[in-house]
C-alpha cells in the first residue's frame, strides 16, 4: 500500500497545495478467466497493492499529472483533452478523463501526483487501479458523483476506446467494489455481485513469473476475436443464445462445424469456466477448500490447453506449487501469456511455500521470481488528508 503522507508532501513541494486523495487497489482473480466480456462469471479479490492519486488546484493555468513511478510529468489542457493514445503511461489517466467527459464529467484545470505499488504488466491490474483512482479524483474535482459500478464502466470504456485493450469489466469492477477479506463473485451479465469470505487460515500467495504481458493489442485481443467468432456461430445456430453465457456445451458441439477449431476451444474454456466459478463460489462459501483447489487446478488446465493462454514459466510455477505442503489450489491469474499465479495456501505453510517456490523456480527456470503474500483488500476510497 502506498503511504499517503510522503506522497502528499511530494505533491505540495511540486504543486503547492494538496486538496484530496483517492486510492484504488489491484486485484487477483481466483477463478473465471476471459469470461467477463461474454456475460460470464468471475471471482476476483482486491489486493493490498494500490495506486494513490493526490490532487490540488492548477499551478499556472494548465493541468499536470506527475507520475512518481515513471518519474515523468504529463502536462495538458483539461478543457481540450487528448483524443488519441500515445502508448505510454499517460493513456490511462487521459483515457479516463476522455471517457468521463462523454458522461458529462468535466474537470477544471488541476494538478495530480500518482503513485502505485501494483506490479506493472504482471496481470494484477495495475492499469485498472490507476484508472479508478484517477476517475474518483476527477469526479471530485468536477464536483460530480457516480455509482461505483458506473465508475467501473467508465474506466472500462477508457481501456476499450482509448487505450485499445478489448478487456472486460472485471478489473475495474473489483478495483471499485472489492471487500476486505472477501472475494467477489461478479455476474458480468447484470453486474450483480456477492462477497464470499476467504477463510482466515488461508493465505493468498501470488507468484510473479516475471514474464511480462501487455493487453493493448497482441494475444489478449486475438483471443477475444476468436471468442467472438465462436459466439457469432452459436448465435446464428440458436436464437436463444444472445451471448456466450447462454450457451451450453451441447450447443457448442452442435455448432462446431461452423467455427474454426480455435474458436471452438476458446469457447469451450469459457463455457466450462462459468460452471467452475459457480461451483467454486459454493465450495468457498461452504469452506470446502479441497473442492476449491480441484476447481482451480481444472481451471488452470482449461486456460492452458483450451484457451492457450499460459506459458512454460507459469506452468512450472503451478507444477512446483502442487508439490508443496499446504497448497489448496494454484492457477494462472489474469489476462494470460505470462504474469502471475494465484495460490491459496494454508497460513501455517505460507512462508515456507514462498521460500520453496522461489528457490525451486530459480533453479529450474533461472528466474528470480517476486512472491507476494497478500490480503484481500477493500475497493477504491477517498483517503483523509491530515490537517
Ligand atoms: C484482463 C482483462 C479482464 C479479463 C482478464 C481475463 O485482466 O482486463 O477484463 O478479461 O484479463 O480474465
Amino acid at each position: 500500500m502506498i503511504a499517503l503522507e510522503p506522497l502528499v508532501r511530494r505533491h505540495v513541494e511540486r504543486f503547492g497545495v494538496a486538496e484530496r486523495a483517492f486510492q484504488a487497489p489491484g486485484r487477483v482473480n481466483l477463478i473465471g478467466e476471459h469470461t467477463d466480456y461474454t456475460g460470464g462469471l468471475v471471482m476476483p479479490a482486491a489486493i493490498d497493492f494500490n495506486t494513490v492519486a493526490v490532487v490540488g488546484p492548477t499551478k499556472g493555468g494548465r493541468s499536470v499529472i506527475h507520475s512518481v513511478d515513471f518519474k515523468k510529468e504529463f502536462e495538458f489542457d483539461a478543457s481540450a483533452l487528448p483524443e488519441k493514445a500515445k502508448h505510454d503511461w499517460t493513456d490511462y489517466p487521459a483515457g479516463v478523463l476522455w471517457s468521463l467527459k462523454q458522461s458529462g464529467v468535466v474537470t477544471p484545470q488541476f494538478t495530480m501526483t500518482l503513485q502505485g505499488d501494483v506490479p506493472l504488466g504482471a496481470g494484477l491490474s495495475s492499469s485498472a487501479s490507476i484508472e479508478v483512482a484517477v476517475a474518483l479524483a476527477a469526479l471530485a474535482l468536477a464536483g460530480k458523483s457516480m455509482a461505483l459500478t458506473d465508475v467501473a464502466l467508465a474506466c472500462k470504456k477508457a481501456e476499450n476506446g482509448f487505450v485499445g485493450a478489448q478487456s472486460g469489466i472485471m478489473d475495474q469492477y473489483i478495483a471499485c467494489c472489492g471487500v476486505k477479506d472477501h472475494a467477489l463473485v461478479i455476474d458480468t451479465r447484470d453486474l450483480g455481485s456477492r462477497a464470499v469470505p476467504l477463510p482466515s487460515d488461508v493465505r493468498l500467495v501470488i507468484c510473479n513469473s516475471m514474464v511480462k504481458h501487455s493487453h493493448a493489442g497482441g494475444e489478449y485481443n486475438e483471443r477475444r476475436a476468436e471468442v467472438e467468432e465462436g459466439s457469432r456461430a452459436l448465435r446464428a445456430a440458436n436464437p436463444d443464445i444472445h451471448e456466450l453465457r447462454d450457451a451450453r456445451l451441447e450447443d457448442l458441439e452442435e455448432a462446431r462445424g461452423s467455427m474454426s477449431e480455435n474458436a471452438f476451444l476458446r469457447c469451450r474454456h469459457i463455457i466450462t469456466e462459468n460452471v467452475r466459478v459457480e461451483e467454486a463460489a459454493t465450495a468457498l462459501a461452504a469452506g470446502d477448500m479441497k473442492r476449491m483447489g480441484e476447481l482451480m487446478a481444472e481451471a488452470h488446465a482449461s486456460y492452458r490447453d483450451d484457451f492457450a493462454a499460459s506459458c512454460p514459466e507459469v506452468d512450472l510455477l503451478v507444477e512446483l506449487a502442487a508439490a508443496e505442503p499446504g497448497l489448496i489450489g494454484a492457477r494462472l491469474t489474469g489476462g494470460g501469456f505470462g504474469g502471475c499465479t494465484v495460490n491459496l495456501v494454508e497460513a501455517a505453510h505460507a512462508e515456507a511455500f514462498r521460500r520453496d517456490i522461489h528457490s525451486a523456480y530459480l533453479e529450474r527456470a533461472g528466474i528470480d521470481a517476486e512472491i507476494y503474500l497478500c490480503q484481500a483488500a477493500a475497493g477504491a476510497s477517498e483517503l483523509t488528508l491530515a490537517k
